[in-house]
This record gives structure tokens, C-alpha cells and sequence, in this order.
């Protein structure tokens, strides 16, 4: 491999921040492999609409299906909430590529270090060793993109909105074939999230889920949770997880609430795959922090780059194969935080350092 080609989508408030530092991490850690790193950077989001008028511009959709990857930062913030909704960064940008893309599968490990567990808001006796979960969602179906999805005025003068939660069997079983490989290379244990008490969508989720596992994984042990007990296991007992997979919708909020008790939604990395591969022969893919734009704290250079720094090493492991110069960036994100140099989100009262400054720890324990 001569060089890795990728596309870079920093989008919004901190986004640019963090992604400088990603590529700054990057360059240092790809140095001594001979391998270029070939990216080119393009508008997404807020300021898209502010430039070109459109969240994703054609040419940036281009530059994407012309790259092996897309490491993405994040978009959104105040400036375009009063846009119509559809127009918004976040639903005019990222879920489109998702769904351009066919990027069914978002996988977002929950990892807090033993060093880091006072981050956490859990008390540390329910969490000694810190946590180790992963959690796999579904991405391009269920209520999120289901037609119809509309809100009509009534004859009666009410107003109704509506939107669709659709699943198809053989959405369910692709997402279960990455559910099983997730749990096969780790401790083989899978909890599938669902509503099945309520749901139809659930009620089929379940039944494939139970059904393809059986035939195609019968050693991976295999437990259902409805979404509202996963919710409160996850803050009563969150070890008892090894895999947690789910639909689209519950995998948001319960990714969301796994950052929060891994300490800061700052460290939480995600890779979005689907089946289509790069020209390595390898996943084409899209990587993402899951923190959002941090508008209280874009501009002052002070946001942790630690997940935007972790997508692009899941980036190289995933898409372009380079599994040793990932695991070099994560140990030395590991070695710089459990030595405690640390942003604001997780330094617990102790200094805090700058984004740029925690960027240079990380490359020199690299
Ligand atoms: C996420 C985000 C997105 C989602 C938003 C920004 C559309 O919350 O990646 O979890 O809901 O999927
Ligand atoms: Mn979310």
C-alpha cells in the first residue's frame, strides 16, 4: 500500500478543531510506515449551507464515492436551528450519506479506563475496572428513514406528524451478520435491544434475530432486553454487557446514554460500514466522534479530540486494514489520559490542558 485515500468532512464549531488534531495524529503515527496519506477536505453541514447553500454539495458527495473512507467531524449548532427542520446540518447532511452510502452498521465503543472511572457519573463501586462495551446499531432503517414521514393539516383543523418505523427481515439479518462477527471477536455474548411487548418491528427483530443466530452462530450466547430495562441496565450494571445491538432509534439514545457513563461523550469514537468495499478490498466507511459540535466550548481550543483522534484509527483498522498503527494510536491516547494529561471534560478539578496540548502528548507517546 502506497498511499490511503480518505475523505475529510470537518463541518462545524469543533469539528475543525478536533480533525486538525486527528490529522495532526495521523501524520505522526502513519511517519516511519512509507504509507502517504492521501485526504482532501470538503464542506459539510453548517457551513456548506453557509457557502454553497446546501448541507451536502454534489461536490462533496463526489469527493466521497472518489475516496476508500470519509472521516467526518461533526456538524450543527445554533446558527442553523432556525432553519427548517429538513434543512437542518444534521438531516440534510449526515443522514443522507448514510443512507447513500448503505452505512447500515454503526459501531460505537464504550470503553472508560480503570484510571478514568471518577469521569464517570456511575459510583465507582459499580464500575472497579471501568467499562468495555460495544454497542452496534442499526443505521439506515427503522423510524429514522421510514415512509411516509410527514406533517399534514387536518380537515377538523388539527395537525398530525408522522413517522414510520419499517424493518425488513432481511435488514435484520445483514445487521445480525455484524453483530455476530462483533461478538465472535470478543467475548461472545450479545444482548439484542428491542420492544417486542409493543412493537411489530420489534416483534420481528426478535424473532430473526433468535432464529438467525440459532442457525448461524449457536455458541454466540444470545439475550433480548426490552428498551426501557437495557436503559436502566446499562446504568445499574453496565458490565453485565459485552455487545449490545440494536435498532436504530434505541441504538441513538442508548449510545448516547453508554458516553455518558464512559465519562465524556469527548473519548466516544464511532465507525459507520456497510457492505460496499474500497478499493483495498476493505469496508468502505464513514468515521465519526458521537459528541456533536460542542457549541459551549467551540473556539476556545479547549475540546477533546480523543474521539475524532479514535475514529481515525478506526478508520485505518477498518478500511484500509492497518490494524498495528491503530492499536499504536489507542495506546498512546490510553498512555496520555491514564498519565493524566488531560482536556476539561476529564480532568476531575486537576489542570486542564488545550486541545493542541493534549494532541502533542498523544504524538509524543505515540
Ligand atoms: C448520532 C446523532 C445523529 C443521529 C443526529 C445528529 C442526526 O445523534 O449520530 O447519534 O440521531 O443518528
Ligand atoms: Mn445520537
Amino acid at each position: 500500500m502506497e498511499s490511503i485515500k480518505f475523505a475529510v468532512l470537518s463541518g462545524d464549531l469543533i469539528g475543525p478543531e478536533v480533525m486538525s488534531a486527528a490529522l495532526e495524529v495521523l501524520q505522526e503515527a502513519m511517519a516511519s510506515s512509507g504509507i502517504q496519506l492521501d485526504f482532501q477536505e470538503a464542506d459539510v453541514g453548517g457551513i456548506a449551507i453557509d457557502r454553497h447553500g446546501s448541507a451536502l454539495p454534489q461536490a462533496t458527495l463526489d469527493l466521497c464515492s472518489q475516496s476508500d473512507a470519509i472521516l467526518f467531524g461533526s456538524v450543527g449548532g445554533p446558527k442553523w436551528e432556525s432553519l427548517p427542520p429538513q434543512e437542518q446540518p444534521e438531516r440534510a447532511s449526515l443522514l443522507p450519506l448514510r443512507k447513500h452510502f448503505s452505512l447500515f452498521a454503526n459501531l460505537r465503543p464504550g470503553l472508560l479506563f480503570k484510571e478514568l472511572t471518577q469521569a464517570s457519573p456511575l459510583k465507582e463501586e459499580r464500575i472497579p475496572d471501568g467499562i468495555d462495551i460495544l454497542c452496534i446499531r442499526e443505521l439506515t432503517g427503522g423510524i429514522y428513514f421510514g415512509q411516509p414521514k410527514e406533517t399534514t393539516s387536518l380537515s377538523d383543523g388539527d395537525i398530525q406528524a408522522l413517522d414510520t418505523m419499517v424493518y425488513r427481515k432481511s435488514e435484520i439479518e445483514r445487521i445480525a451478520d455484524v453483530a455476530i462477527e462483533a461478538a465472535n471477536s470478543r467475548n461472545k455474548r450479545l444482548c439484542s435491544v428491542d420492544k417486542a411487548n409493543v412493537l411489530e418491528t420489534s416483534v420481528l427483530w426478535r424473532q430473526v434475530v433468535t432464529d438467525y443466530i440459532s442457525k448461524k452462530a449457536p455458541d454466540i450466547e444470545l439475550s433480548h432486553l426490552y428498551v426501557d430495562n437495557a436503559a436502566m441496565q446499562l446504568v445499574s450494571n453496565p458490565n453485565q454487557f459485552d455487545v449490545l445491538f440494536t435498532e436504530n432509534m434505541f441504538g441513538d439514545i442508548l449510545s448516547d446514554e453508554m458516553a455518558v457513563i464512559c465519562g465524556s461523550l469527548g473519548m466516544l469514537a464511532s465507525a459507520s460500514l456497510g457492505k460496499s468495499k474500497n478499493k483495498h478490498n476493505k469496508p468502505f466507511g464513514l468515521y465519526e466522534p458521537a459528541g456533536g459540535t460542542a457549541p459551549d466550548i467551540a473556539g476556545k481550543g479547549i475540546a477533546n479530540p480523543c474521539a475524532q483522534i479514535l475514529s481515525a484509527a478506526l478508520m485505518l483498522r477498518f478500511s484500509f486494514g492497518l490494524e498495528a498503527i491503530a492499536t499504536k494510536i489507542e495506546k498512546a491516547i490510553k498512555k496520555t489520559v491514564t498519565g493524566g494529561t488531560r482536556t476539561g471534560d476529564i480532568a476531575f478539578g486537576s489542570k486542564a490542558v488545550s486541545t493542541s496540548e493534549m494532541t502533542a502528548a498523544i504524538i509524543k507517546n505515540l
